[in-house]
């Protein structure tokens, strides 16, 4: 089967393709290079430079490669940027995704992998988020993901659209053999920032807020590996094509962390200091993020099977040794 992984130069998008090609499938990668690396995308996999509002380089692609399915993964995803930005994130991430699609369905492409996010969700006053609770993203990033959701559920309905949207928690982690991993440029993200203080004297974590009402005063996340996240890609595909269905699902590991407790794994990891400073709270994050994944464990027989020691010493060998 070929798959088409828009943005599979990017982080989850270029552990994705790897996974799909260890898995005897064939990936091939159209990505604009904005903040995807070339060097993440193996030698062999068909590349194309371009954006995927380019209708006539995405039929294009979809003729020479033969694709059956598409998985998307290029968007923006910095929510405080989206929030001074908002055109760029509604352009990009809904606009382009729009056109796209446009361009899938003239093609009669009908299977479709949706990568979209808990900031879909909004505050929430349970514990863990259930794919049952309503959307209401507090950012314009969420925003844009919840609209390509709703876009997809309505084109499902009227064009025989199958598709899945994968909502991730916190991807983290890095390839196991240390090849690829985390690379962003600004890199926001609290398990490479808390690495990388252990690595460069001059760089140190801030810590944002320790008065949250959660059991140390910092915020707790859900962190799951991209290799997880990989499984759980072909097994929607896999569930989508057979039943010929669409659906959303939730992954994550179901497990809370706070920023103290990972910054004690990462401690615990390299047998190293990290180098941090508490401060205020950054806008706009919630205290308390975990997922309620039984859906996709139910439906799709995922299960996350990295724990937290495994993501970060897979992203710690990425930090030792990182080529870009
Ligand atoms: N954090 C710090 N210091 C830092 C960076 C982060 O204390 O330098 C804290 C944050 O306040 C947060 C936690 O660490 O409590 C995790 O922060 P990340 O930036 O690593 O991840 P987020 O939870 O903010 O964001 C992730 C994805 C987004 C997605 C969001 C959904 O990266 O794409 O989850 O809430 F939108």
């Amino acid at each position: 089967m070929n798959i088409l992984v828009t943005g599979g130069a990017g982080y989850i998008g270029s552990h994705i393709t790897r996974y799909i090609l260890r898995r005897d499938l064939r990936p091939v990668v159209l990505d604009n290079l904005v903040y995807g690396h070339r060097e993440s995308v193996p030698r062999g996999v068909p590349f194309y430079h371009g954006q995927i509002a380019d209708s006539k380089l995405v039929a294009k692609i979809i003729r020479q490669e033969k694709i059956n399915a598409v998985m998307h993964f290029s968007a923006y995803a910095y929510v405080g940027e989206s929030v001074e930005n908002p055109q760029k994130y509604y352009e990009n991430n809904f606009c382009q995704t729009q056109k796209l699609l446009e361009t899938l369905l003239a093609h009669d492409i009908k299977y479709f992998i949706f990568s979209s996010t808990c900031a879909t969700y909004g505050i929430h006053a349970t514990t863990k988020l259930s794919e049952t609770l309503p959307q209401n993203p507090i950012n314009p990033y969420g925003f844009t993901k919840l609209a390509v959701e709703r876009m997809l559920s309505d084109y499902s309905q009227a064009y025989g659209l199958h598709y899945a949207a994968l909502r991730y928690f916190n991807a983290a982690g890095a390839d196991d053999d240390g090849a690829i991993g985390e690379a962003h440029d600004p890199e926001t993200h609290l398990i490479p920032l808390a690495l990388q203080s252990i690595l460069n004297p001059e760089k140190q974590l801030k810590i944002f807020g320790t008065d949250y009402p959660t059991p140390d005063g910092t915020c707790v996340r859900d962190y799951i590996h991209v290799y997880d996240l990989a499984a759980a890609h072909l097994q929607a595909l896999d569930y989508i094509m057979r039943k010929k269905t669409s659906d959303c699902f939730n992954l994550g590991s179901e497990n809370g962390y706070s920023v103290k407790a990972i910054i004690q794994t990462c401690e615990k990891i390299s047998g190293l200091k990290v180098n941090y400073q508490e401060t205020v709270r950054r806008a706009g994050d919630p205290a308390y993020l975990v997922a309620d994944s039984s859906k996709a464990h139910k439906i799709l027989g995922w299960q996350a099977r990295y724990d937290l020691e495994k993501i970060i010493a897979t992203a710690w060998q990425w930090e030792k040794y990182r080529r870009y």
